[in-house]
């Protein structure tokens, strides 16, 4: 009941309770826009796990300090698409979204893999998720993944997202 009143209020993004952790990357914002292939998403919340749409795919666009994030999914055999529009904080890295909602971007080398941390401030508690992503739809980036893994070693819960056809759709631009 509670993960489905969850998931109604954010849809794409998980909830927060960042420490504030810094990025380990000079990061160039700009330089991940573009698609990027969601793989694998943990939490130490498992609440966070169960409210989650399962998102395959996500297209970030930039103008200026503004970030647009369109989202994919399949919702019972079709691809929908969720577009949130955020602005960038003063933190390099740090996104936010209307409804309380954050994206960190904790590392990424741009050409190959990204780990995101979603965040959001839902009834007075803060819920979070980070979610290991890779430009390609074939390769899960195994250098990149080690990252994610050393990262996150310490939550315990995995959920591995679904290789489906959405993605490869967002990609090409079809959705
Ligand atoms: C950023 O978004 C705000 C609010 O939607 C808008 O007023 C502004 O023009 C946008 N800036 C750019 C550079 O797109
Ligand atoms: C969506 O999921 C259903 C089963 O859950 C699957 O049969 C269908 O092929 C999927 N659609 C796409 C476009 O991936």
């Amino acid at each position: 009941m509670e993960a489905r009143l969850l998931s109604t209020v954010w849809g794409l993004f998980l909830v927060c309770g960042l420490q504030a952790e810094s990025t380990s990357v000079d990061l160039v914002p700009e330089k991940i826009a573009g698609f990027w292939k969601e793989v694998a998403v943990t939490s130490d919340q498992n609440l966070v796990l169960k409210a989650q749409k399962r998102v395959e795919g996500l297209f970030l666009t930039f103008s200026g300090r503004n970030i647009t994030v369109k989202a994919v999914y399949n919702s019972s055999g079709s691809c929908v698409t969720e577009t949130s529009m955020g602005s960038e904080r003063n933190i390099v890295g740090e996104f936010a979204f209307p409804g309380q909602r954050k994206i960190y971007v904790l590392d990424t080398d741009y050409e190959h893999y990204a780990i995101l941390k979603l965040s959001l401030l839902w009834q007075g508690r803060n819920f979070h998720v980070l979610k290991y992503f890779t430009r390609s739809l074939e390769t899960e980036d195994e250098p990149g993944f080690w990252r994610f893994w050393e990262m996150t070693a310490d939550r315990g819960l995995y959920m591995l997202a679904r290789h489906g056809r959405c993605a490869e759709l967002l990609k090409e631009g079809l959705v």
